[in-house]
């Protein structure tokens, strides 16, 4: 009798050995200075191709818009550069895409890979590299970014529309779409902080403008002069779809100034701005907002989760393709 009670024990000291066994190999295929031997100079050719970009066309902004890349690459069939692929019903394609921009910086990059040493470098890793690199030149802090992602050969509009977390849903349903990939509420808190940096089209926030469940349209948890401020940059039928700063003090600064908007009321969408509905999201708010120092650190460390998320390997589809574009 006794001994049919360790059965169920002995049956969970198993599976976490095997569960164990897992998350090793998973992280077993990713290693900082994955390239050393097959193309040395790999990450710095895109760190060139990255600064070059930003300084060269003065936009600094295509700083913001890669860092977004390599988000939702990892939330749509992991990080396997799937929303690089050029087609019809593509991750691209679908209305998440709004304003994805960077494209032809993975491009410049790749091809230079491609001359240097043909055939070794993934796009999926160019994206996590330009991502880190971004970070460091709008002022974050550099952090070593493990290798050896491969590329897939497959990308679905109707996947991004499943996977990518909307502007217009609150916390509670941001919180479970990030923890289907993996990812815990702390870990959306800490990295939606990369809205300090870049822009958003309107139709991404007028819900909150216009057409709230409330007297005036607006929504209630928006700071009024804020409301008033957007109304100006989005006209109701302004036509066209213009674009404002996520964070109109700093725009292209990465620091923790997105957590002192969000307590001000400032934030431009409901998945901003309800972090606060929930509270042990709007602790970590609070402490951010505090943190210059510990933030950043805390970001890279959650990039590197989300980096790391569904990795490829060559048994199941896995490969370098030659052009990021292109299912080679
Ligand atoms: C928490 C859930 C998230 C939601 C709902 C969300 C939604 C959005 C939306 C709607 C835009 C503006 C698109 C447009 O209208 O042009 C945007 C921009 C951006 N997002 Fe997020 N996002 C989320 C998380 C993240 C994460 C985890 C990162 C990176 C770690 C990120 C980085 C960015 C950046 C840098 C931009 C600016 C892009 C540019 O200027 O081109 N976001 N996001
Ligand atoms: C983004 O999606 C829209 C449909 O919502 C589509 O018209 C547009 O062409 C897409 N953008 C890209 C770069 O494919
Ligand atoms: C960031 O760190 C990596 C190594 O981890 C290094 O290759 C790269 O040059 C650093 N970037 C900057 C801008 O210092
Ligand atoms: C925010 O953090 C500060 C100190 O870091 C603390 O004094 C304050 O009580 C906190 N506010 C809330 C609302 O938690």
């Amino acid at each position: 009798m006794r001994r049919a009670n360790y059965k169920p024990i002995f049956a969970s000291f198993l599976l976490s050995v095997v569960t164990i066994q897992c998350m090793l190999q998973s992280s077993a295929s990713l290693s900082v200075g994955y390239y050393k031997s097959k193309c040395p100079n790999a990450e710095g050719i895109v760190a060139d191709a990255v600064r070059s970009a930003i300084t060269g066309s003065g936009d600094r902004g295509i700083g913001a818009g890669l860092i977004r890349l390599h988000f939702h690459d990892c939330f749509v069939r992991g990080c396997d550069a799937s929303v690089l692929l050029d087609g019809p019903n593509t991750e691209k394609t679908a209305p998440p895409n709004l304003s994805l921009r960077g494209f032809e910086v993975i491009d410049t990059a790749k091809s230079q890979l491609e001359s240097a040493c043909p055939g070794k470098v993934s796009c999926a890793d160019i994206l996590a590299f330009a991502a880190r690199d971004l970070v460091v030149l709008l002022g974050g802090v550099n952090y070593s970014v493990p290798s050896g992602r491969l590329d897939g050969s497959t990308s679905s509009s109707s996947e991004a529309m499943q996977f990518l977390p909307p502007p217009f849903g609150d916390v509670s349903q941001i919180q479970s779409m990030f923890a289907v990939k993996g990812l815990t509420l702390d870990d959306m808190v800490i990295l939606s902080g990369a809205h300090a940096v870049g822009r958003s089209h309107c139709s991404s926030f007028s819900n909150r403008l216009y057409s709230w469940n409330s007297p005036d349209g607006v929504d209630p948890s928006m700071d009024k002069n804020f409301a008033a401020y957007l109304k100006t940059k989005c006209p109701k039928n302004g036509g066209g779809d213009p674009v404002v700063d996520m964070n109109v003090v700093t725009p292209n600064k990465f620091n923790t100034r997105y957590y002192k908007l969000v307590k001000a009321h400032k934030v431009l969408f409901t998945s901003d701005q309800t972090l606060l509905n929930n509270a042990q999201a709007a602790a970590l708010v609070n402490q951010s907002s505090n943190q210059p120092y510990t933030w950043p650190r805390s970001f890279n460390k959650a990039m590197l989760k989300m980096g790391a998320i569904e990795i490829l390997t060559s048994a199941n589809g896995g490969r370098i393709r030659k052009n990021c574009r292109v299912a080679n």
